[in-house]
C-alpha cells in the first residue's frame, strides 16, 4: 500500500526488527484504528506514566521529553491534576448553563492580550478553533481567500485541510486558497519582512484577479511546519499591513508559540509587533485537557453573533477551564516565561556550540522553548539533508532523549520541550546531542 509519508513516521514494514509485545500492539492498533495513524521513530515507543519532562516506557526506562508543548507545564503537573479531579467531582456541564468558572478562566485569559481583543470563544481543538476563525474573518470581510504560507498545517477539518499544505499531495488545497513562501531567513538574502509582505500582497491580488475577496492570511507566528523561523522580530508587521490593505484579516495562529514558550511574551505575534484581528489558541492551554478557542476583537463578532448562534457541546466546560486555569496559575507561579527565556538561551547558545563543529549544521535558530536546527547537505547550496537529520532524531531516541524534524524536507530537528525544562535538562539534551553527531561522524574537533 502507498500511505502518504509523515516525516519521523515509524515504517509498518519495518516492524520485524522490534520485539514481540511492540509488534503485536501495533498490529493490533493498525487493525482497529486503520491506515490513517502514525507513529513516530524507527522503534516505537510505548508509553505508560509520565511525568515533568520525562516519558516511562512500558519496561521503565525513562525519555527525555524535548518535544512535547501541549504539557506546557510538565506532564502529570499535580495542580493541573488536583484542579481536574476536583471540579470533576463537583459540577461538568455545557455553555447553556450559567457557571462562573468558564467566565472566571475567560476575564483572565483575554487579560493576557492587548486591549483590542477582548472576546475568547472555546472550542475543543486547534483545528475548530482555526475553522470558526476563519468563518470569523469571512463573515466580516464577505470574502473566502485564505492566504498561508508554504508548508502550514493549520488542522483536520475539511475547510482546514484545505489549506494546510503540509498535508501532501493527496490533500486538495481549495481554489480560495494560495500560499506564500516561508520567510525561510537561512536561504532569503533580501529584507524577509519585505518579501513576505510583498508576496502577501501578490497573493490577495491574484485571489481578486479570479474574483476572490481575500478573507485572511493565517500563520503560525513561529512557523512551526515550514522549519521554525523566528527572527528578525517584526517581520511579520508589513505582510499584516498589506492583508490589511487588501480587504483580509490577519488571523495569528497561535498554537504552537502560545502560552509563553517563545520566552518574550505569552503570545508569538507580540514579538512581531503586531495586534492580530482573530488568535487562535490550543495545544497547552489545558495541558492536555481538550480546550482551544479563538481570541477576537469584539467588533469582528458582532455580525457572526447575530447571524449564527454558537454551541460547541464540550468547550469550555467547568472541568476543561478548571485545568487552563491551573495552567495560567502555573505558569505566573513558576515564571515560565522567563525559564523560557534563560533555558532556551543556554539551549540555542549550546546548539550555536555544536553547530560550529559540525559542517552539516547550516543554521540554528529559536525563541525560548523553540528552536530548530537545520541540517544541509553544504553550506553553499544550503541543500536539505533530511537523512541526516532523521538518523539524529532516532539515535536521540535510542539514547532516550526525544525530539522530532519538521519543514518541508524535514531536515530541520524541532526541539520544543515543556516549558518546565531546567539547566540540567538542557545539558543532558545537549550533551546527548554532540555524542549522537560525533557518533555519526558529523562532529569536526
Ligand atoms: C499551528 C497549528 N495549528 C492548528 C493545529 C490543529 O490543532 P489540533 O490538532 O488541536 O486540532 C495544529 C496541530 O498540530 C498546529 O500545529
Amino acid at each position: 500500500m502507498n500511505r502518504p509519508t509523515m516525516i519521523n513516521a515509524f515504517d509498518p514494514s519495518r516492524a520485524d526488527d522490534l520485539a514481540a509485545e511492540t509488534k503485536r500492539l501495533i498490529e493490533r492498533r493498525s487493525r482497529v484504528l486503520g491506515p490513517s495513524y502514525r507513529l513516530f521513530y524507527e522503534r516505537p515507543i510505548h508509553v505508560v506514566r509520565s511525568e515533568g519532562v520525562w516519558l516511562i516506557d512500558v519496561h521503565g526506562d525513562k525519555y527525555l521529553d524535548v518535544y512535547n508543548n501541549v504539557p506546557c507545564v510538565g506532564h502529570c503537573h499535580p495542580t493541573v491534576v488536583e484542579a481536574i479531579a476536583r471540579q470533576s467531582s463537583v459540577l461538568n456541564t455545557h455553555t447553556r448553563y450559567l457557571f462562573d468558572s468558564v467566565v472566571d478562566y475567560a476575564e483572565r485569559l483575554v487579560a493576557t492580550f492587548p486591549n483590542a481583543l477582548g472576546n475568547v470563544m472555546f472550542t475543543c481543538t486547534g483545528s475548530e478553533a482555526v475553522d470558526l476563525a476563519t468563518r470569523i474573518a469571512c463573515s466580516q470581510t464577505r470574502g473566502s481567500g485564505i492566504i498561508v504560507t508554504a508548508n502550514a498545517y493549520h488542522g483536520v477539518t475539511s475547510a482546514v485541510a484545505a489549506f494546510s499544505p503540509s498535508l501532501g499531495a493527496g490533500v486538495a488545497l481549495g481554489s480560495h486558497v494560495r500560499t506564500v513562501p516561508a520567510p525561510d531567513t537561512y536561504r532569503v538574502n533580501a529584507d524577509v519582512a519585505l518579501r513576505l509582505a510583498s508576496d502577501v500582497e501578490a497573493a490577495a491580488q491574484d485571489l481578486k484577479r479570479h474574483g476572490i475577496q481575500p478573507a485572511a492570511f493565517i500563520c503560525d507566528s513561529i512557523f512551526s511546519s515550514d522549519g521554525v523561523y523566528v527572527d528578525p522580530p517584526g517581520f511579520l508587521a508589513p505582510a499584516v499591513e498589506r492583508i490589511r490593505a487588501a480587504g483580509g484579516l490577519f488571523i495569528a495562529d497561535e498554537v504552537q508559540p502560545g502560552f509563553a514558550r517563545t520566552g518574550h511574551s505569552m503570545w508569538g505575534f507580540a514579538r512581531h509587533n503586531v495586534t492580530p484581528d482573530l488568535v487562535v489558541l490550543g495545544k497547552p492551554m489545558g495541558n492536555g485537557m481538550p480546550i482551544a478557542g479563538v481570541v477576537a476583537r469584539p467588533e469582528l463578532l458582532e455580525e457572526f453573533g447575530r447571524k449564527s448562534r454558537y454551541f460547541n457541546t464540550f468547550a469550555g466546560n467547568p472541568v476543561s477551564c478548571a485545568a487552563a486555569s491551573a495552567v495560567l496559575d502555573v505558569i505566573e507561579r513558576d515564571d515560565l516565561l522567563k525559564n523560557a527565556a534563560s533555558v532556551g538561551a543556554l539551549l540555542l547558545q549550546g546548539l550555536k556550540a555544536i553547530a560550529r563543529d559540525t559542517p552539516s549544521i547550516g543554521d540554528v535558530r529559536g525563541a525560548g522553548l523553540f528552536l530548530g536546527v537545520e541540517f544541509v547537505t553544504d553550506h553553499t547550496t544550503r541543500g536539505p539533508a533530511p537523512e541526516l537529520a532523521l538518523s539524529v532524531v532516532n539515535r536521540l531516541r535510542e539514547r532516550n532523549v526525544l525530539i522530532s524534524a519538521s519543514g518541508p524536507h524535514g531536515n530541520v530537528l524541532k526541539i520544543r520541550p515543556p516549558l518546565v525544562f531546567t539547566v540540567d535538562h538542557a545539558a543532558l539534551f545537549l550533551d546527548t546531542l554532540r555524542e549522537v553527531v560525533r557518533d555519526l561522524d558529523l562532529l569536526v574537533e
